[in-house]
């Protein structure tokens, strides 16, 4: 069965003009931000509109090579740059692709800065669209050997997450097109409900039979033999193996070993940060207490209750059963398989 995106993208490049998909709104509505210029895409990507880390990356790339066609100066391009890295800290993929962007306007001339910024960022896209159908295929064959139907997921990793189909629920998708009987169980992902909003959304779109549960009933249902495997994305990668996600990840991960259920990770090698040495040198981005007091913009807590919101956690590379990303499977997840990934 071809099950394809679903007509699903959150990005959309006309060769001028970037299209960014409000995450926000869904599922409820479906509005398109046409930003101007680079402080418009990070303050996009600073309250979630768009998100996912290999999208990001893609945003990111596109908002410079706006900047620099409105305004094709080094000043503008290093402003860009400047804004754009700040909007968001765990994603490797943001630094990642400005920094691309970055070094192929540098290696441009003054009046190529626009059209080499452009260039680079598509290529990243395309890179990406093509990466997502890579480690679906090699995440899927994996998946078929070990006879795995049904797959608990966390977050939100499928076409609004990144290039083409996504990181785990591009695996997903590829492995139902393969196999009969396949089926998800997405985590709600409080405090932003990326898996009820906007993973439930997909699926429904793409026609994969699937349930959604609260977050804290994963490790039970695990224990009970519900989910024949896990698998998350990513968001950054480090040289060991080690693994930040969306918070909540590493829950299931420890659930999991647990259950002796398979933990698979899914993500591009843009994700891998073989600069960062381990898990404790990650940054963990900190987000507002609103998001925790409100749920759907009502309270659910006294008004000014202390709060603390990382938005992602580490999972330990000892946890992670494989590593599945465009050029292989990483598995077992240590220093030298990943930096086998990376040299291939
Ligand atoms: O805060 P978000 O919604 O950007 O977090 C997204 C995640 O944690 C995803 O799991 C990760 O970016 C991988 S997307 C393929």
């Amino acid at each position: 069965m071809a099950i394809g995106v679903g007509g699903i993208q959150a990005i959309r490049w006309d060769g001028r003009r970037l299209s960014l998909l409000d995450q926000t709104l869904l599922p409820g509505s479906e509005v398109w931000l046409t930003p101007a210029g680079a402080a418009d895409v990070a303050e996009a990507i600073g309250r979630l509109a768009v998100r996912g880390a290999p999208n990001i990356g893609i945003a990111a790339a596109y908002g410079v090579a706006l900047e620099l066609s409105a305004r094709p100066s080094l000043g503008a391009l290093e402003e860009a740059c400047d804004v754009l890295i700040a909007s968001r800290p765990t994603a490797v993929n943001l630094a990642w692709a400005v920094e691309r962007v970055r070094a192929a306007c540098l290696g441009a001339g003054p009046s190529t800065l626009a059209s080499a910024a452009r260039g680079e960022a598509q290529k990243i896209h395309a890179a990406e669209d093509a990466a997502s159908l890579a480690m679906g295929a090699l995440g899927a064959d994996w998946l078929v050997e070990r006879g795995v139907r049904t797959l608990l997921t966390h977050c939100n990793t499928g076409a609004l997450a990144t290039g083409g189909r996504g990181s785990a629920l591009g695996v997903a998708i590829t492995l139902a097109e393969r196999v009969e009987g396949v089926r998800v169980i997405a985590c709600e992902t409080r405090p932003l409900l990326q898996g009820a909003r906007l993973t439930a959304w997909e699926l429904d779109r793409l026609g994969i039979p699937h349930a959604l549960i609260v977050d804290g009933a994963a490790a039970g249902l695990l224990a009970r033999g519900a989910a024949d495997a896990v698998i998350v994305g990513c968001d950054r990668v480090a040289a060991n193996g080690d693994t930040a996600n969306k918070v909540g990840t590493y829950s299931h991960a420890l659930a999991a070993a647990a259950a002796s259920v398979p933990f698979l990770v899914a993500g591009p090698t843009s994700t891998i940060d073989a600069s960062t040495p381990d898990g404790a040198a990650i940054v963990i981005e900190e987000r507002a207490a609103d998001e925790v007091l409100t749920l759907a913009g009502v309270g659910v807590a006294p008004p000014g209750t202390p709060v603390i919101n990382p938005a992602f956690d580490v999972t330990p590379a000892s946890l992670i059963t494989a590593l599945v990303t465009e050029r292989g499977i990483a598995a077992p997840v240590s220093a030298e398989s990943v930096a086998e990934l990376l040299a291939s």
